[in-house]
């Protein structure tokens, strides 16, 4: 069994594997302009992050029921099983589907009920984030929050995500804010392909009680310094960078010299069915090409409860489930 661990940056949409965009297709009358898996594949050969998100937008359109939600957060979760996830913090992208005309409530209930189960049948524990895209309009996020509303009672916080050069965290000032008035928690992208300067932007501006990527952080001595000493955690996802060329290859993967700055950083998979594995995938991965010993695969599987949004309670049940693990 894979160490116990937390998965913290995961959109939803992103676990959706090319097998379940057919079987999706096929049930919802849709014609994917892809003849089959193979050919999707194929597609999957990225240059940066819009070129990943343009595919990563097109595919949603398979999820339209609460059924199918469902199911895709099934299959996720039955993954992540399998990976040691014991806590999961998932991302999902509210605007992505409203604007093509799927309720909120349909999203929203169909991913509830998987998170329900998968608490029953693998002793997973979940939150959900509500991302606001942030190469939308501010307005349109702070309408999602409104329409979010009769809802929060299943949602812990909000995030930021999409296109990131060019669309600043201080765009989303007021509808973090909003969000904070409401008793959320605040997380965001930054750093990922944008300058140091939005991470400063994500903590000073919107609130950000953890950063999502932040390698960029690397670029700024000082940022460094802040989030060493306010234990900021990074969420980083090594497989997403190369996949994204945000770095060139695992090899020279700064997540090592995070560490070395003192960082509470955690390893995550972002959007696996797209960049290749899951979270367990990325430790390896990690392991393999930056050196990694197995106890630093164990701090960085503590990182990750520590960094999370548990309950005292939990998070260190989970910690002793860390400390107590056997490698083989
Ligand atoms: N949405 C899904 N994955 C993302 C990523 N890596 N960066 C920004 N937005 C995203
Ligand atoms: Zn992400």
């Amino acid at each position: 069994m894979a160490i116990p661990k937390a998965e913290l940056h995961l959109h939803i949409e992103g676990t959706l594997e090319p097998e379940l965009a057919f079987h999706l297709a096929r049930r919802n009358n849709i014609t994917l302009p892809y003849t089959d898996v193979d050919h999707l594949r194929t597609a999957y050969d990225f240059t940066d992050l819009q070129s990943f998100l343009d595919l990563y937008y097109r595919l949603m359109d398979v999820l339209r029921t609460q059924q199918d939600f469902h199911d895709l957060a099934t299959a996720y979760l039955d993954r992540a099983a399998t990976q040691g996830v014991r806590h999961a913090e998932i991302f999902f992208d509210p605007q992505a589907h409203t604007n093509r005309g799927i309720p909120l409530g349909t999203v929203i209930q169909g991913l509830v009920s998987a998170l329900d189960q998968a608490h029953t049948r693998h002793d997973i524990s979940t939150e959900l984030i509500l991302c606001f895209l942030r190469d939308r309009p501010a307005t349109e996020a702070m309408d999602t929050l409104q329409a979010a509303r009769p809802h929060l009672h299943h949602i812990t916080g909000v995030g930021l995500d999409s296109a990131e050069i060019g669309h600043p965290p201080t765009k989303f000032t007021e509808v973090f804010q909003a969000a904070a008035d409401l008793g959320l928690r605040r997380v965001a992208h930054a750093g990922e392909e944008g300058p140091a300067d939005y991470i400063w932007q994500a903590l000073n501006h919107l609130g950000a009680e953890r950063i999502d990527h932040g390698i960029r952080a690397l670029d700024d001595p000082a940022l460094l310094t802040h989030l060493a000493t306010t234990r900021t955690p990074l969420t980083v996802c090594p497989f997403s960078n190369v996949r994204l060329r945000a770095v060139p290859t695992l090899d020279v993967h700064p997540l090592p010299a995070l560490m070395d700055a003192g960082l509470l950083v955690t390893v995550n998979s972002d959007d696996p069915s797209y960049f290749g594995g899951y979270v367990h995938d990325n430790y390896l991965g990690i392991q393999q090409h930056l050196n990694l010993t197995n106890e630093d695969l164990r701090t960085l599987a503590r990182n990750s409860f520590t960094a999370s949004f548990l309950t005292p309670q939990r998070r260190e049940a989970l910690i002793a489930e860390v400390d107590a693990y056997h490698f083989d």
